[in-house]
């Protein structure tokens, strides 16, 4: 199938799972999924979980057994998402084409809707009986690595931290790597798990999953100045009104935009050792450079 199939095909998969992973029960805390569902589902490229099944795939990985831990991820990103719009953080009201989760339900039930994605992604993965338990404790531990601390958690302080203040190149990559650049690292790992990949394939995937991740956020950065209002579905224009740290402030757009293609050409060497046919996950690294929102 082409690429565009692929995408049209696996994004239906994972839209299915996960409304079937978070369904809105008759349950006296009702509005907690209701939360949660509102800013799980019917948004989002789910270029993470698109990631892990394309991972697992290249590595001969067919029998579906990626798409829960993929779940899993995109639910950790949403969450991430949730919190890093509210007020406290980037102050963002605008996500996935719809208001932040915190102008539709009162703040805290948006705070509580990310805890709950949070640790209900752990628990996806500790029950998911496709897997061997080996295969879930190491999901886990990188899940709990990647999203927290060094990782996205660590990523998202030292943002913050920036806020207004000028830093260096070499702050600003370590702020990148972490905030974003863990979880999509995490993500091509996940497959790599689910498919039994050897270490040394590990390896290859996680640097591979280093430099696209990477270029993603540097292009976030640079479509947060360019996009139009409409387009990514999500605020615009924030990075600057909150004076954040970011490639376009440091080094200006063209450079910003020739950083992120420097990594995505080094991801696709990164990427060859891996001796299998790769075309899928390079296909991928240019989706994730290549885009409009
Ligand atoms: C947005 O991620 C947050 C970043 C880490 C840059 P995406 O651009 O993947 O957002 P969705 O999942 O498509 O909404
Ligand atoms: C997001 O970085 C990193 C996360 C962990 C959510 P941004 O703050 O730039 O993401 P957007 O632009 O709001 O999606
Ligand atoms: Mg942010
Ligand atoms: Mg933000
Ligand atoms: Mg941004």
């Amino acid at each position: 199938v082409d690429f565009k199939e692929y995408v049209v095909l696996k994004t239906n998969q994972i839209e299915k799972k996960l409304d079937q992973l978070v369904p809105e029960d008759d349950v006296p805390h009702r509005i907690l999924l209701q939360a949660a569902r509102y800013s799980l589902l019917n948004g989002g490229k789910r270029l993470r979980p698109l990631l892990t099944l394309a991972t697992a795939e290249t590595l001969g990985c067919q029998t579906g057994a990626a798409l829960t831990p993929a779940c899993a991820l995109e639910m950790i990103h949403t969450y991430s998402l949730i919190h890093d719009d509210l007020p406290c953080m980037d102050d963002d009201d605008y996500r996935r084409g719809k208001p932040s989760l915190h102008k539709a339900f009162p703040e805290g039930h948006a705070v509580l809707a990310g805890d709950f994605l949070l640790t209900f992604a752990f628990d996806v993965l500790a029950h998911d009986e496709q897997l061997t338990v080996q295969q879930r404790l190491k999901l886990i531990s990188i899940m709990s690595r990647k999203s927290g601390m060094p990782g996205m958690i660590a990523g998202q302080v030292l943002d913050l931290e920036a806020e207004g203040k000028t830093i260096d190149l070499e702050q600003l990559r370590l702020i990148h790597r972490n905030k974003t650049g863990a979880i999509i690292t995490a993500s091509i790992e996940f497959g790599g798990v689910v498919a039994g990949a050897s270490e040394d394939q590990m390896k290859i995937l996680a640097q591979f999953g280093h430099d696209v991740g990477l270029a993603f956020q540097i292009i976030d950065d640079v479509l947060d100045v360019t996009a139009s209002k409409k387009k990514p579905g999500k605020s615009v224009g924030s990075d600057i009104e909150n004076g954040k740290a970011t490639y376009v402030s440091l080094m200006g757009l063209d450079q910003a935009r020739e950083m992120a293609y420097q990594l995505l050409e080094s991801s696709k060497k990164v990427i060859k050792p891996l001796a299998k046919n790769t075309t899928l996950l390079v296909q991928f690294a240019d989706r994730l450079v290549n885009r409009e929102f």
